[in-house]
């Protein structure tokens, strides 16, 4: 959003600080409604922003949102609203919306033709992995030497995987890109394997709610295709232990609240380290005691109701 009123200024961010990004000068210009399509978190993300700077945001949920995660988005000051529709088709509304209100779609995902904001917002994704560097860098003995990393439609994956390949070369980690059974848009286009991204549709009934889209950005589908060293499609069990292990750890390791679309990086680990089916994935990945493995839990307990009934009642056993 920053970089979006700089263009309009006709200046760069470097030149504008938060006091001014939220000035009477900006306000001149007219107000601007920012539009989104989301499962909740970029939307509150967008919210969240558009009140701090003074404009108006408008945010178009999927059907089956649930209702503590859009009353998030409605306490960030936003005109939200759940649609009848799938999560990709929703974006295309939000897009219609922005089109027909002079709207700015300030969508976390890219096609041909809208590909600008998408970039920045994986720009800005980056920095998640920028300081986790940096932090290792003073300490070069945890450099991870495997990443997983969740997908709804790759942007926040992409961005970091572009990031590991841009800054270590050949010598990156080995990333896994994780996806649910229901929406693993970017696993089905690793399977075509012609190169060419691939759909899914539907209502993608998942758990993990902020992954359940359908179709691959396009710039973050590239980073994928060419870098990512496996895909794996995940039952919804998987992101149940984990966010329960994340919850109860071992001795004295930080305890992390972590929801559903987070925490299927350490339910799908610990699964490979552990279960003999899945032998053959961790050979491929040679994952063994040396390995240092970074996780990103990307969202805590955005649905409090459904966090509890995993954690206290055990839904989505392990099977
Ligand atoms: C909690 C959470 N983790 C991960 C992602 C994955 O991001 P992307 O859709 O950019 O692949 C999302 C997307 O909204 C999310 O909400």
């Amino acid at each position: 959003m920053g970089k979006y009123l700089a263009k309009r200024l006709n200046t760069d961010i470097s030149h504008l600080s938060f006091e001014k990004l939220k000035s009477d000068e900006i306000m001149k210009k007219g107000e601007l409604i920012f539009v989104t399509a989301t499962d909740g978190n970029h939307g509150r993300g967008v919210a969240w922003a558009a009140r701090q700077l003074g404009q108006k945001s408008v945010v178009f949920m999927p059907k089956g949102s649930s209702v503590s995660r859009l009353n998030n988005i409605r306490n960030e000051g936003a005109e939200a609203t759940i649609t009848d529709l799938n999560y990709d088709d929703t974006v295309k509304l939000a897009a219609k919306y922005a089109e027909d209100h002079n709207g700015v779609l300030m969508q976390d995902s890219a096609w041909d033709g809208y590909e600008e904001i998408p970039r920045w917002i994986m720009q800005g994704y980056a920095t998640i992995i920028d300081e986790i560097i940096e932090q290792l860098n003073e300490d070069k003995s945890h450099m991870p030497t495997h990443v997983f990393l969740q997908a709804g439609v790759g942007s926040f994956p992409g961005s970091i995987l572009g990031y590991l390949v841009d800054v270590f070369g050949d010598d990156k980690p080995k990333v896994t890109i994780l996806e649910p059974n229901e929406a693993a848009c970017i696993f089905e286009s690793v399977k075509a394997g012609d190169g060419q991204p691939r759909s899914v549709t539907g209502f993608m009934p998942t758990i993990m709610a902020g992954l359940a889209c359908g179709i691959p950005n396009t710039i973050s589908w590239e980073i994928i295709r060419d870098h990512a060293d496996m895909c794996i499609s995940c039952p919804d069990f998987v992101a149940a232990r984990g966010m329960r292990m994340l919850a109860n750890p071992l001795n004295d390791d930080v305890k992390v609240i972590s929801g559903e679309s987070g925490a299927v990086g350490m339910g799908i680990v610990s699964l490979l380290l552990e279960d003999e089916k899945l032998k053959d994935i961790k050979e491929k990945l040679s994952l063994n005691e040396e390995s240092n493995i970074l996780l990103i839990s990307t969202e805590g307990d955005t649905d409090p109701e459904s966090y509890r009934e995993i954690l206290w009642d055990g839904k989505y056993p392990s099977i």
